[in-house]
Protein backbone atom coordinates (compact mmCIF):
# COMPACT_ATOMS: atom_id res chain seq x y z
CA UNK A 1 0.00 0.00 0.00
CA UNK A 2 1.11 3.55 -1.04
CA UNK A 3 0.40 6.26 1.38
CA UNK A 4 0.92 10.28 0.22
CA UNK A 5 1.80 12.01 3.31
CA UNK A 6 1.55 15.97 4.28
CA UNK A 7 3.12 17.59 6.90
CA UNK A 8 2.68 21.40 7.29
CA UNK A 9 3.06 21.96 10.97
CA UNK A 10 5.36 24.52 11.70
CA UNK A 11 7.41 25.83 8.99
CA UNK A 12 8.25 23.04 6.80
CA UNK A 13 5.77 21.99 3.74
CA UNK A 14 6.81 18.83 3.03
CA UNK A 15 5.25 15.48 1.23
CA UNK A 16 6.00 11.88 0.72
CA UNK A 17 5.15 8.43 -0.41
CA UNK A 18 5.73 5.81 1.49
CA UNK A 19 5.35 2.10 0.15
CA UNK A 20 3.99 -0.47 3.61
CA UNK A 21 4.95 1.97 6.08
CA UNK A 22 8.88 1.28 5.63
CA UNK A 23 9.94 2.42 1.93
CA UNK A 24 10.54 5.30 1.21
CA UNK A 25 9.58 6.35 -2.63
CA UNK A 26 9.69 10.00 -2.28
CA UNK A 27 10.34 12.46 0.54
CA UNK A 28 10.32 16.27 -0.43
CA UNK A 29 10.67 18.88 2.17
CA UNK A 30 10.57 22.76 1.20
CA UNK A 31 11.40 24.97 4.21
CA UNK A 32 11.15 28.68 4.89
CA UNK A 33 14.00 28.47 7.18
CA UNK A 34 16.26 31.30 5.69
CA UNK A 35 12.95 33.92 6.00
CA UNK A 36 12.72 33.00 9.53
CA UNK A 37 16.50 33.40 9.65
CA UNK A 38 16.44 36.99 9.00
CA UNK A 39 14.38 37.10 11.76
CA UNK A 40 15.80 34.90 14.53
CA UNK A 41 12.79 32.40 14.99
CA UNK A 42 9.44 31.54 13.07
CA UNK A 43 7.13 34.18 12.14
CA UNK A 44 3.41 32.03 11.57
CA UNK A 45 2.01 34.08 9.48
CA UNK A 46 5.47 34.40 6.94
CA UNK A 47 5.65 30.70 7.46
CA UNK A 48 2.20 30.24 6.50
CA UNK A 49 1.90 32.47 3.65
CA UNK A 50 5.36 30.24 2.43
CA UNK A 51 3.50 26.98 2.58
CA UNK A 52 0.25 28.67 0.63
CA UNK A 53 2.93 28.94 -2.42
CA UNK A 54 4.90 25.88 -2.08
CA UNK A 55 2.03 23.02 -1.01
CA UNK A 56 1.00 22.07 -4.30
CA UNK A 57 4.38 21.87 -6.02
CA UNK A 58 5.81 19.96 -3.45
CA UNK A 59 3.29 17.70 -3.64
CA UNK A 60 3.63 16.90 -7.39
CA UNK A 61 7.36 16.81 -7.40
CA UNK A 62 6.50 13.95 -4.31
CA UNK A 63 3.81 12.07 -6.52
CA UNK A 64 6.24 12.11 -9.59
CA UNK A 65 8.02 8.94 -8.85
CA UNK A 66 4.81 6.54 -7.72
CA UNK A 67 2.88 4.94 -9.99
CA UNK A 68 -0.85 5.36 -7.76
CA UNK A 69 -1.34 5.94 -4.12
CA UNK A 70 -3.84 3.92 -2.43
CA UNK A 71 -4.31 6.95 0.48
CA UNK A 72 -3.75 9.83 1.93
CA UNK A 73 -2.53 11.40 5.44
CA UNK A 74 -2.27 14.57 6.93
CA UNK A 75 -1.04 16.01 10.12
CA UNK A 76 -3.81 17.41 11.42
CA UNK A 77 -1.85 18.59 14.89
CA UNK A 78 0.03 19.77 16.95
CA UNK A 79 1.43 22.96 15.32
CA UNK A 80 0.52 26.06 14.31
CA UNK A 81 -2.89 26.71 13.44
CA UNK A 82 -2.00 29.12 9.81
CA UNK A 83 -0.02 26.06 8.68
CA UNK A 84 -1.45 23.13 9.96
CA UNK A 85 -4.66 24.76 7.89
CA UNK A 86 -2.72 24.68 4.37
CA UNK A 87 -1.72 20.92 4.83
CA UNK A 88 -5.45 19.95 6.18
CA UNK A 89 -7.43 21.78 3.92
CA UNK A 90 -5.01 20.64 0.88
CA UNK A 91 -5.22 16.93 2.09
CA UNK A 92 -9.04 17.34 2.15
CA UNK A 93 -9.80 18.93 -1.42
CA UNK A 94 -7.48 16.07 -2.53
CA UNK A 95 -9.30 13.09 -0.46
CA UNK A 96 -12.54 14.37 -1.81
CA UNK A 97 -11.22 14.64 -5.68
CA UNK A 98 -9.28 11.55 -6.09
CA UNK A 99 -12.06 9.66 -3.79
CA UNK A 100 -9.43 7.88 -1.40
CA UNK A 101 -9.67 7.12 1.84
CA UNK A 102 -7.84 10.09 4.21
CA UNK A 103 -6.02 9.65 7.49
CA UNK A 104 -5.74 12.15 10.52
CA UNK A 105 -2.25 12.13 11.60
CA UNK A 106 -1.09 13.46 15.13
CA UNK A 107 2.45 15.23 14.13
CA UNK A 108 4.15 13.79 17.67
CA UNK A 109 2.94 10.62 17.77
CA UNK A 110 4.36 10.46 13.93
CA UNK A 111 7.43 11.63 14.55
CA UNK A 112 8.37 7.96 16.21
CA UNK A 113 7.62 6.69 13.22
CA UNK A 114 11.19 7.74 10.89
CA UNK A 115 12.46 4.42 13.37
CA UNK A 116 10.14 2.27 10.78
CA UNK A 117 11.19 4.14 7.57
CA UNK A 118 14.29 1.87 5.21
CA UNK A 119 16.61 1.76 4.57
CA UNK A 120 17.77 1.04 8.11
CA UNK A 121 14.93 -1.63 7.70
CA UNK A 122 14.31 -1.62 11.01
CA UNK A 123 11.46 -2.78 12.78
CA UNK A 124 11.29 -2.13 16.66
CA UNK A 125 9.40 -4.44 18.95
CA UNK A 126 7.08 -3.72 21.80
CA UNK A 127 6.95 -2.64 24.54
CA UNK A 128 8.79 0.43 23.45
CA UNK A 129 9.88 3.87 25.28
CA UNK A 130 9.63 6.99 22.89
CA UNK A 131 11.33 10.32 23.25
CA UNK A 132 10.24 12.87 21.27
CA UNK A 133 12.34 16.05 21.46
CA UNK A 134 11.34 18.81 18.60
CA UNK A 135 11.18 22.52 18.79
CA UNK A 136 7.60 22.38 20.70
CA UNK A 137 7.52 18.73 22.68
CA UNK A 138 9.70 17.07 24.56
CA UNK A 139 7.72 13.91 25.42
CA UNK A 140 8.35 10.36 27.16
CA UNK A 141 5.81 7.76 26.06
CA UNK A 142 5.05 4.32 26.47
CA UNK A 143 4.29 2.47 23.57
CA UNK A 144 2.64 -0.91 24.43
CA UNK A 145 1.57 -1.18 20.73
CA UNK A 146 0.79 0.79 17.79
CA UNK A 147 -2.45 1.87 19.16
CA UNK A 148 -2.17 2.27 22.80
CA UNK A 149 0.71 5.23 24.00
CA UNK A 150 0.55 5.98 27.63
CA UNK A 151 2.38 9.51 28.28
CA UNK A 152 5.09 8.89 30.73
CA UNK A 153 6.28 12.86 30.65
CA UNK A 154 7.16 16.01 29.23
CA UNK A 155 8.24 19.51 29.40
CA UNK A 156 6.84 21.69 32.09
CA UNK A 157 7.82 24.74 29.97
CA UNK A 158 10.17 25.42 27.33
CA UNK A 159 11.21 22.34 24.89
CA UNK A 160 14.65 20.97 24.44
CA UNK A 161 14.55 22.70 21.26
CA UNK A 162 13.12 25.64 22.30
CA UNK A 163 16.25 25.64 24.72
CA UNK A 164 18.85 25.21 22.30
CA UNK A 165 16.79 27.58 19.66
CA UNK A 166 16.58 30.71 22.81
CA UNK A 167 20.33 30.01 23.94
CA UNK A 168 21.54 30.31 20.56
CA UNK A 169 19.57 33.15 20.56
CA UNK A 170 21.39 34.55 23.42
CA UNK A 171 25.05 33.79 22.47
CA UNK A 172 23.84 35.47 18.62
CA UNK A 173 24.18 31.87 16.98
CA UNK A 174 21.43 32.06 14.95
CA UNK A 175 18.57 30.10 14.13
CA UNK A 176 17.84 27.33 14.36
CA UNK A 177 19.11 26.77 17.11
CA UNK A 178 20.26 23.13 17.49
CA UNK A 179 22.69 22.90 14.83
CA UNK A 180 24.07 26.37 15.52
CA UNK A 181 25.02 25.21 19.18
CA UNK A 182 26.42 22.06 17.89
CA UNK A 183 28.54 23.26 15.47
CA UNK A 184 29.97 25.72 18.36
CA UNK A 185 30.35 23.54 20.96
CA UNK A 186 32.48 21.39 18.42
CA UNK A 187 34.96 23.81 18.29
CA UNK A 188 35.86 23.59 22.23
CA UNK A 189 38.40 21.81 23.50
CA UNK A 190 36.90 19.99 26.93
CA UNK A 191 39.12 20.18 29.58
CA UNK A 192 39.33 24.31 30.48
CA UNK A 193 35.68 24.81 30.98
CA UNK A 194 34.82 27.67 33.15
CA UNK A 195 31.33 27.53 32.64
CA UNK A 196 29.15 25.66 34.65
CA UNK A 197 25.27 24.98 33.94
CA UNK A 198 22.62 23.17 35.99
CA UNK A 199 21.25 20.08 34.40
CA UNK A 200 17.75 20.59 35.76
CA UNK A 201 15.29 17.89 37.08
CA UNK A 202 18.27 15.66 36.64
CA UNK A 203 17.62 13.77 40.20
CA UNK A 204 13.85 14.03 40.38
CA UNK A 205 12.01 10.98 40.23
CA UNK A 206 9.72 11.36 37.40
CA UNK A 207 9.77 11.78 33.82
CA UNK A 208 9.03 15.71 33.44
CA UNK A 209 11.52 18.14 32.01
CA UNK A 210 12.08 22.11 32.41
CA UNK A 211 14.53 23.54 30.50
CA UNK A 212 13.40 27.04 30.95
CA UNK A 213 15.62 27.47 34.20
CA UNK A 214 19.04 26.14 31.81
CA UNK A 215 18.10 29.75 29.37
CA UNK A 216 17.46 32.14 32.22
CA UNK A 217 21.23 30.55 33.73
CA UNK A 218 22.71 31.03 30.57
CA UNK A 219 21.03 34.40 30.31
CA UNK A 220 22.69 35.22 33.72
CA UNK A 221 26.06 34.02 32.38
CA UNK A 222 26.15 36.01 29.52
CA UNK A 223 25.21 39.20 30.96
CA UNK A 224 28.11 38.67 33.78
CA UNK A 225 30.79 37.98 30.86
CA UNK A 226 29.20 41.16 29.76
CA UNK A 227 29.64 42.52 32.43
CA UNK A 228 33.32 41.84 32.85
CA UNK A 229 34.32 42.46 29.31
CA UNK A 230 34.99 38.97 28.62
CA UNK A 231 31.94 37.84 26.40
CA UNK A 232 34.40 36.49 23.87
CA UNK A 233 34.47 34.27 21.07
CA UNK A 234 36.43 31.19 23.50
CA UNK A 235 33.61 32.15 26.14
CA UNK A 236 31.04 31.44 23.61
CA UNK A 237 32.08 28.22 22.61
CA UNK A 238 32.22 27.20 25.88
CA UNK A 239 28.81 28.34 26.71
CA UNK A 240 27.37 26.23 23.89
CA UNK A 241 29.34 23.46 24.86
CA UNK A 242 27.94 22.74 28.24
CA UNK A 243 24.45 24.14 26.99
CA UNK A 244 24.38 21.14 24.84
CA UNK A 245 25.81 18.87 27.80
CA UNK A 246 23.01 19.86 30.38
CA UNK A 247 20.06 19.45 27.83
CA UNK A 248 21.64 16.15 26.48
CA UNK A 249 22.04 14.73 29.90
CA UNK A 250 18.79 15.66 31.37
CA UNK A 251 17.32 13.72 28.32
CA UNK A 252 19.38 10.35 28.56
CA UNK A 253 19.20 10.31 32.05
CA UNK A 254 15.46 10.27 32.38
CA UNK A 255 15.28 8.19 29.25
CA UNK A 256 17.41 5.14 30.59
CA UNK A 257 15.57 5.84 33.95
CA UNK A 258 12.23 5.39 32.13
CA UNK A 259 13.37 1.94 29.66
CA UNK A 260 14.87 0.56 33.60
CA UNK A 261 11.19 1.41 34.87
CA UNK A 262 9.32 0.26 31.98
CA UNK A 263 11.68 -2.65 31.01
CA UNK A 264 10.62 -1.98 27.43
CA UNK A 265 12.31 -3.90 24.96
CA UNK A 266 13.28 -0.60 22.71
CA UNK A 267 14.07 2.49 22.64
CA UNK A 268 12.98 5.03 19.98
CA UNK A 269 14.27 8.78 19.68
CA UNK A 270 12.57 11.23 17.30
CA UNK A 271 12.32 15.02 16.83
CA UNK A 272 14.53 17.23 15.46
CA UNK A 273 16.60 17.47 18.69
CA UNK A 274 17.25 13.68 17.77
CA UNK A 275 19.41 14.59 14.73
CA UNK A 276 21.79 16.32 17.74
CA UNK A 277 24.83 14.23 17.40
CA UNK A 278 26.18 14.40 20.84
CA UNK A 279 22.41 13.04 22.03
CA UNK A 280 23.04 10.00 19.68
CA UNK A 281 26.80 9.54 21.22
CA UNK A 282 25.43 9.71 24.99
CA UNK A 283 22.85 7.22 24.28
CA UNK A 284 24.75 4.99 22.14
CA UNK A 285 27.70 4.92 24.49
CA UNK A 286 24.93 3.72 27.13
CA UNK A 287 24.19 0.46 25.20
CA UNK A 288 26.31 -1.64 27.62
CA UNK A 289 23.77 -1.05 30.29
CA UNK A 290 20.51 -1.04 28.17
CA UNK A 291 18.35 -4.09 27.90
CA UNK A 292 16.53 -2.31 25.18
CA UNK A 293 17.34 -2.03 21.72
CA UNK A 294 18.05 1.67 20.75
CA UNK A 295 16.85 3.10 17.70
CA UNK A 296 17.20 6.77 16.57
CA UNK A 297 16.69 7.90 12.93
CA UNK A 298 18.95 8.91 9.91
CA UNK A 299 19.36 13.27 11.15
CA UNK A 300 17.39 13.78 8.73
CA UNK A 301 14.27 11.73 9.37
CA UNK A 302 14.57 13.27 12.52
CA UNK A 303 13.25 16.75 11.49
CA UNK A 304 10.02 17.74 10.05
CA UNK A 305 9.20 15.89 6.76
CA UNK A 306 6.44 13.90 5.74
CA UNK A 307 7.51 10.05 5.17
CA UNK A 308 6.97 9.72 8.82
CA UNK A 309 3.41 10.95 8.47
CA UNK A 310 3.00 8.28 5.97
CA UNK A 311 4.68 5.78 7.68
CA UNK A 312 2.42 6.34 11.52
CA UNK A 313 -1.19 6.02 8.59
CA UNK A 314 0.08 2.53 7.43
CA UNK A 315 0.65 1.28 10.50
CA UNK A 316 -2.45 3.04 12.12
CA UNK A 317 -4.98 2.90 9.15
CA UNK A 318 -8.09 4.83 10.61
CA UNK A 319 -9.24 6.59 7.82
CA UNK A 320 -12.24 9.44 8.73
CA UNK A 321 -14.44 11.05 6.20
CA UNK A 322 -12.71 14.62 4.96
CA UNK A 323 -15.84 16.68 6.29
CA UNK A 324 -14.72 15.28 9.87
CA UNK A 325 -11.41 16.03 9.73
CA UNK A 326 -9.94 19.44 11.23
CA UNK A 327 -6.73 21.41 12.23
CA UNK A 328 -6.00 21.11 15.88
CA UNK A 329 -3.02 22.97 16.82
CA UNK A 330 -3.05 21.37 20.27
CA UNK A 331 -3.55 18.51 20.07
CA UNK A 332 -1.70 16.13 22.94
CA UNK A 333 0.15 13.28 21.77
CA UNK A 334 -2.46 10.32 22.85
CA UNK A 335 -5.36 11.69 21.58
CA UNK A 336 -5.52 10.04 18.33
CA UNK A 337 -5.19 6.69 19.32
CA UNK A 338 -9.04 6.25 19.58
O1 LIG B 1 11.05 18.17 14.83
P1 LIG B 1 11.48 19.49 14.32
O2 LIG B 1 12.13 19.55 12.97
O3 LIG B 1 10.30 20.50 14.28
C1 LIG B 1 9.34 20.57 15.30
O4 LIG B 1 8.42 19.75 15.28
O5 LIG B 1 9.55 21.42 16.20
O6 LIG B 1 12.46 20.10 15.43
C2 LIG B 1 13.04 21.36 15.30
C3 LIG B 1 13.94 21.58 16.50
C4 LIG B 1 14.52 22.99 16.56
O7 LIG B 1 14.35 23.49 17.87
C5 LIG B 1 15.99 22.78 16.23
O8 LIG B 1 16.86 23.70 16.86
C6 LIG B 1 16.22 21.38 16.76
O9 LIG B 1 15.04 20.67 16.45
N1 LIG B 1 17.36 20.72 16.10
C7 LIG B 1 18.47 20.33 16.75
C8 LIG B 1 19.34 19.81 15.78
N2 LIG B 1 18.71 19.87 14.56
C9 LIG B 1 17.49 20.44 14.78
N3 LIG B 1 18.79 20.41 18.06
C10 LIG B 1 20.01 19.96 18.42
N4 LIG B 1 20.91 19.47 17.55
C11 LIG B 1 20.62 19.38 16.23
N5 LIG B 1 21.53 18.89 15.38
ZN1 LIG C 1 8.31 18.04 14.48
Amino acid sequence: MKILGIETSCDETAAAVVENGTKIISNVVASSMTLHQKTGGIIPEVAAREQVRYIIPVIKEALLPATKIDALAVVVGPGLIGSLLVGVETAKTLAYLWRKPLIPINHLQAHLYANWLAPEKMEPEFPTLGLVVSGGHTELVLLKNHRQIKWLGGTRDDAAGECFDKCSRLLNLGYPGGPAIAAEAAKFKVQSSKVKLPRPMINKDDFDFSFSGLKTAVLNKVNQFKTKKQFTHSIIKQLAYEIQEAITDVLVEKTLRASQKYQVKSILLAGGVAANTRLREKMFSKLSILHSKLYIPAPRLCTDNAAYVASCAYFNFLPKPWQKIQANPSLEIEEMIK
